[in-house]
Parts: C-alpha cells; structure tokens; sequence
C-alpha cells in the first residue's frame, strides 16, 4: 500500500485539444494536477507523431505546472537539451530507445532536471535494474505507446509490484510513475502496487469535472 507519499497526478495533453493547449494547461493547473505529462512522439519510435521542443515551450509560459516530458522517440540522446532549454522538469526516454541510457541519463542530470526511464510493456522490468539507482523516475506504460484512450493492460499490476521491489531493493527513493489506460476505476489498484504518480490522459479530458477526476484519482 502506497501511504507514505501523496499520489502524484500528472494529466497527459495527449488528448487535448492542441490548438488550444494554453486553455488546456491552465483547466489542468486550476483542477489540482501536479504536473503537466507532454507526450512527444516522432512516428518511428512509435506509430503517432505529437509536438517537438517548440510547443513545449509555448505551453510552459501558460502554466506553472512542472512539466513531465515523455520522450518516445528514437534518438532521445540528440534531443535533451532541446526540452531542458524549453522547460522540462522530467525528461524520462524509453529503455527500448537506440540510445546509451546511461549516458543519456547523465546528461538529463547534468541539466539539474529529473531524469525518467519508461519501459513497454513487452519489454522485462529486470532490464531496468541497473539504472534504478541513477534514475529519478520510472515510467512503466501500461498500454503499448503511441496513443491515448487505449484499455490498461492488466499485467501492470504485477510489473509494477516487481518494479517497486527494484527501486526499494536499490534503496533508491526514485518515483515510480505509471502511464497508459489509467482511471478511477483502476486507480486504487495501481496505487496499491505502490505507485507513487499516476499519468492520466482520456479520463481527466473526458471527464465532466476535471477536479472532481484529479482529487478521485489522487485518494
Ligand atoms: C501513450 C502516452 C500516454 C497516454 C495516456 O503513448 O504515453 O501518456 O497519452 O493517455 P490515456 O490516459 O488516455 O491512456
Ligand atoms: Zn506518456
């Protein structure tokens, strides 16, 4: 049971609408989010593509929210000075990326910003072991990357325990943050494997109280 720490909220602007990313940035701040989720996607890494370091950027002078960039892209290693210099407070990149994640990791740190690792979810959570005590954040998708509104894999909960078991064997205090399908049906069970923050996309931009979806997910 996570009870030490309040769960964290970071709503993803994936399914928001983007030309009005100002208003939707700010309808996230006055609803009690904790920080903002930016998905960026190049449609090679995955089938779908977002936004760049621009529109980061642009939607950091809207809001006051720390913002939690998701890298799934290929070559996160050409681009983290990019998103540190547009704002990001997470810069988390994919294990699977054709990167050396250390290296990668490192240069995240060297910009003073919290450096995340997301793993998918064929991909076995032992192959996060050797990181778990450099990273800040683990991101473990519990749907395959690339879109929003897709269905939570139900496998998530037992990953997620395991990846807990990881962090707290490495006697590190990096977050464990899930993403992908997550809502307040599901909510309790999530947190219940320990995880620490929770992304949600289409259930906070569907909801027809956004407050009352945060403070639901946040219990
Ligand atoms: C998927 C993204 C997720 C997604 C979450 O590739 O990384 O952040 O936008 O959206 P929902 O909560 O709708 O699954
Ligand atoms: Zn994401």
């Amino acid at each position: 049971m996570n009870t030490l720490r309040k769960t964290l909220i970071s709503p993803s602007i994936l399914t928001a609408d983007f030309g009005n990313i100002g208003e939707a940035v700010r309808n996230l701040e006055q609803a009690g989010a904790d920080y903002v989720h930016c998905d960026v996607m190049d449609g090679h890494f995955v089938p779908n593509i977002t936004f760049g370091s621009k529109f980061v950027s642009d939607l950091k002078t809207y809001t006051n929210l720390p913002l939690d960039v998701h890298l799934m892209i290929s070559r996160p290693d050409l681009y983290i000075d990019r998103f540190a210099d547009a704002g990001a407070d997470i810069i988390t990149f994919h294990v699977e990326a054709e990167c050396d994640a250390e290296k990668t990791l490192a240069s995240i740190k060297a910009r003073n910003i919290k450096a995340g690792l997301a793993i998918s979810p064929d991909t076995p959570v032992e192959a996060l072991a050797k990181f778990v005590n450099i990273v800040d954040v683990v991101l473990l998708m519990s749907v395959y990357p690339g879109f929003g509104g897709q269905k939570f894999i139900e496998t998530s909960y037992d990953r997620a325990r395991k990846i807990k078991d990881i962090i707290v064997g490495g006697k590190t205090n990096a977050l464990l943050e899930i993403d992908g399908g997550v809502n307040c049906e599901n909510s309790l069970a999530v947190k219940n494997c320990g995880v620490d923050m929770l992304v949600a996309g289409s259930s906070v931009f569907s909801a027809s109280d956004m407050r009352e979806a945060i403070k639901r997910l946040a219990e």
